[in-house]
């Protein structure tokens, strides 16, 4: 079972053997101009990804959609979902991103309108300021606020019953019923811009966290079921793999030792990456005979996820790191120094997109 609002130790391997979930790897060669964290080895699974391969090299239209849940603050883990957003707005997707102000009254007890302003204030604000055009072919609404979402999701929970859901998500007699509305919702979400008032069927990816997977099986059959009656394609999705916290573990929001907030303070950020776990040796004399393990650690892991673009130097410092010239104290510096100007620039982005934010549901 992988329960999305649990899960938080991942043996990405087996999920991927378990679910039938198709390896990246193979896709990726087929694509034209790869995002970074398809070329990395970060998105790491797919379902039909295939067909949206096709529709991007050939530049026919496709849709993508995916939501947030505002429950609290976004940190740069986050940021992977938008980096990939705006490659597909790039590649000619047609983008529909839900806020899941359901959802996360349901799983996290926010009120409708703590939801709306962590949307407004946290999530789109920093969306924008990290490049997303809003005005380009985007569809941002409020699941709560949504007549055609809701209309979609009753229709939706005609095509599901108990056992399937049971079987997807492990529930019990005394499960809460919002557990059961919820993920419908999404179901709707995925499927929402298919229906006829947004242009009727077309193919859409979904891309995602791999804890997200129980939606799209559920998704999928929903839509298998509701071919005949409206005409919707099945959607494809991509995984991703979570970024490693500053201790080790989990990055979470609600942990504030192993995140790095985009809200943060430079100064605070950066001394927070400063201590982070690394792949270094106990001693400088074990670095240099043996070398270190960048793929066991934080600081390597900052850099292939968000901070360093090039391809080449990238490999260059992990050779470095492996043959041991290049000692953790200089490596963190760098990537700290990297840290700060990312974060000086996108603070200062900040201040305009908040603005832009706040008009989106006027
Ligand atoms: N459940 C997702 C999360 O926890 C949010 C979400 C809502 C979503 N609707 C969606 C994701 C549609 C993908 C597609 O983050
Ligand atoms: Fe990590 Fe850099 Fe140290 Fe290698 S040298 S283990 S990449 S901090």
């Amino acid at each position: 079972m992988l329960d999305p609002w649990t899960a938080d130790a991942f043996d990405y391997d087996k999920i991927v053997k378990k679910f039938g979930i198709k390896n990246f790897q193979e896709e990726l060669l087929k694509i034209k101009n790869p995002n970074r964290l398809m070329r990395r080895g970060v998105i790491l699974g797919h379902r039909d990804f295939n067909k949206i391969t096709n529709l991007i090299n050939k530049n026919e239209p496709f849709a993508v959609v995916t939501g947030m849940m505002p429950s609290g603050q976004m940190h740069i883990g986050h940021k992977m979902v938008v980096d990939q957003l705006i490659w597909y707005q790039e590649n000619g997707g047609r983008l529909s991103l839900p806020i899941a102000d359901l959802e996360a009254y349901a799983a996290r007890g926010i009120s409708f309108e703590k939801g709306k302003e962590l949307a407004i204030n946290e999530y789109l604000t920093n969306y924008i300021a990290l490049g997303l055009n809003i005005d380009h072919d985007v569809n941002i609404y409020l699941q709560s606020q949504n007549q055609i979402l809701q209309d979609l999701s009753f229709r939706a929970s005609m095509k599901t019953n108990f056992s399937e859901m049971k079987a997807i998500y492990g529930f019990t007699p005394s499960t809460n019923l919002a557990h059961l509305t919820a993920p419908i919702s999404q179901v709707a979400d995925i499927l929402i811009p298919q229906v006829e008032e947004y242009g009727g069927p077309i193919n859409t990816v979904v891309p995602v966290g791999i804890d997200q997977d129980p939606h799209l099986r559920l998704t999928r059959d929903i839509t298998n079921k509701l071919h005949e009656e409206l005409g919707f394609l099945t959607p494809s999705s991509t995984y991703h793999r979570f970024i490693t916290g500053l201790t080790g573990g989990k990055m979470s929001s609600s942990k504030p030792k192993t995140a790095i907030y985009l809200n943060e303070e430079t100064k605070n950020a950066v001394k927070k990456l400063k201590s982070a776990k690394t792949g270094g040796r106990e001693s400088l004399q074990e670095q240099k005979e043996l070398g270190g393990k960048p793929d066991e650690c934080v600081i390597f892991e900052t850099l292939v996820y968000h901070l360093m673009d090039d391809d080449e130097k990238l490999k260059e410092i992990k050779e470095e790191c492996l043959n041991g010239t290049l000692l953790c104290g200089d490596c963190k510096n760098r990537t700290c120094q990297l840290l700060e100007e990312f974060l000086d620039d996108l603070h200062e982005k900040q201040i305009e997109s908040r603005e832009i934010a706040q008009t989106i549901f006027d």
